[in-house]
């Protein structure tokens, strides 16, 4: 099979888990340099090594996205190592406690929104400077479901997703022109580690988290949103930019 991605250079943050891992993975599949960046050193040294054992390229830098002088090197990273940056996806998310809005701590909500927000609109701040020297890219940020929609219990992190497609949103705008397409994915109930906490910390919750809750029947697979993923990255998607694509099964319609 054609590999379309060939020569380009995309970079993942979140990889070294679920739906960062799985993006990663097809970004080298079909041919593209990953770096892979986490802040948790074991995830996104593992998901390096399964791209080279796999025959791809790749690299593992631990970034905290929260941290300006990190995610800075992040870019220089991919630029001093392969010429360029082509393709960012802002993946690394946590979703912070549970519990009514009004219980809710200033702490958890400087960190969901400080890691979910905030740090994705770090990484464009230094990824779209790079694009606009090579004359494009494309940039898909990790939504959710619960940016478009309500999930009780989760205040900071609805907040922290339903700004996050703002964010993209005019970014999208100001860039077009510019040839850079700035997506946003927006996954249902995937199974990956976060998912899986969330079943485990609120039983209530589970219910409109899992299987049940979508059209289709079944939470979704980090592969199922990987290749929206990268799709948006390809020329195929070449007249996509500013959406926030549901890849949930269903669960917002
Ligand atoms: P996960 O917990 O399996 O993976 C998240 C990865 O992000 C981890 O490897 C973690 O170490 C990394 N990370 C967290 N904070 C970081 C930081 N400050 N700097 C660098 N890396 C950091 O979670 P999953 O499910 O793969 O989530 C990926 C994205 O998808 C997140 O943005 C999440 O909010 C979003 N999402 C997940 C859904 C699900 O059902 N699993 C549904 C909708 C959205």
């Amino acid at each position: 099979m054609e590999r379309i991605l060939e020569n380009k250079v995309a970079l993942v943050t979140g990889a070294g888990s679920g739906m960062g891992r799985a993006s990663a993975l097809e970004f080298a599949a079909q041919g593209a340099k990953v770096l892979v960046v986490d802040y948790v050193p074991q995830g996104g040294e593992r998901t390096a090594a399964v791209i080279k054992d796999k025959g791809g390229e790749a690299i593992f830098l631990q970034v905290d996205v929260t941290n300006p002088a990190q995610v800075e090197a992040m870019v220089k990273k991919a630029v001093d190592t392969w010429g360029r940056l082509d393709f960012a996806h802002n993946n690394a998310g946590i979703e912070g406690t549970f519990g009514p809005t009004a219980e809710g701590t200033l702490d958890n909500w400087n960190r969901v929104l400080g890691t979910n927000l905030t740090g994705v609109w770090l990484c464009m701040k230094y990824e779209i400077p790079q694009m606009l020297k090579q004359g494009g890219g494309a940039i898909v940020n990790t939504a959710s479901a619960a940016g478009l929609r309500a999930v009780d219990g989760l205040s900071a992190y609805c907040a922290s997703k339903h700004g996050l497609i703002g964010l993209t949103k005019v970014a999208s705008r100001e860039y077009a022109k510019a040839k850079i397409r700035i997506n946003a994915v927006c996954p249902g109930p995937i199974e990956t580690p976060m998912l899986q906490r969330i079943i485990d910390v609120s039983r209530t919750l589970a219910p409109a988290s899992t299987a049940g809750a979508t059209p289709i029947g079944r939470s979704g697979k980090a592969e199922e949103v990987a290749r929206a993923v990268v799709w948006l990255c390809t020329d195929a998607a070449s007249y996509v930019t500013g959406v926030a694509m549901p890849v949930d099964g269903g669960y917002v319609t």
